[in-house]
């Protein structure tokens, strides 16, 4: 499948109203540098849950890695994958959050959608991701953000059985750990609901020590 097959987004992005479409359309274009597909690249999603992103990247021919730290996902991830064929391009794997299992430069491309709200240290786990990224390799982080304090209020409101203790929204101020570590080559941003699309570069020259 090439990316410009006339793609229908709606059921890999699976949840959240057309915003959420218009910015993975946009992850993706990032992702692919002007290709049609991802053959070739190994692609590195943290947060999976059901799967479905990871499917349409190995639909697209990118060897997949999905590390998601709720097992009980992965087998839903699976029974996607095979629903798609693709079930021997995608390793879906639970992990206990700590990036050091994966080796230096073993990614050409990450990605992630609503996974940082929910991780306390995005400097951590984005200084691995430096690491684990190739010099050059690409990375789309599109996140949930704070929004003002009207939209954050009908949003609690909306999930009010929600646990909000544990959310690190984005707002301006957070995104400065991805400024700091990789290179920024846009940043969307979309006010209703509030989400970020941070299209980056590793630009790191060689891994650090
Ligand atoms: C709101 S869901 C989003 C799932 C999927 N990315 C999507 O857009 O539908 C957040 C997912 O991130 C996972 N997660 C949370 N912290 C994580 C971490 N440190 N590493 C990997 N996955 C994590 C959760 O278990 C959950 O599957």
């Amino acid at each position: 499948m090439k990316y410009t097959s006339g793609l229908d987004l709606k059921y890999y992005v699976e949840w959240g109203s057309c915003s959420w479409n218009r910015l993975t359309h946009l992850a993706l274009r990032h992702l692919l540098d002007g290709k049609d597909d991802f053959s070739q690249k190994d692609l590195l999603e943290l947060g999976p849950r059901s799967g479905k992103m990871s499917c349409l990247f190995a639909l697209l021919e990118a060897s997949v890695t999905a590390l998601d730290i709720r097992e009980e996902s992965l087998s839903i991830a699976e029974q996607e994958s095979q629903k798609h064929s693709v079930a021997d391009k995608i390793s879906f794997k639970s992990y206990n959050g700590d990036l050091s299992i994966l080796e230096d430069d073993s990614f050409d491309l990450y990605f992630s959608k609503s996974v940082f709200f929910a991780i306390p240290d995005h400097y951590e786990v984005l200084s691995h991701l430096q690491r684990i990224l190739k010099p050059g390799g690409r990375a789309v982080f599109i996140e949930n953000g704070y929004g003002n304090g009207l939209i954050h209020w009908l949003r609690k409101f909306k999930h009010r059985h929600w646990d909000y203790s544990g959310a690190h929204f984005l707002t301006e101020e957070s995104l400065k750990p991805f400024k700091e570590i990789f290179q920024i080559d846009h940043i969307e941003r979309t006010l209703f609901p509030p989400i970020y699309c941070i299209c980056a570069t590793n630009t790191k020259t060689s891994s650090p020590t």
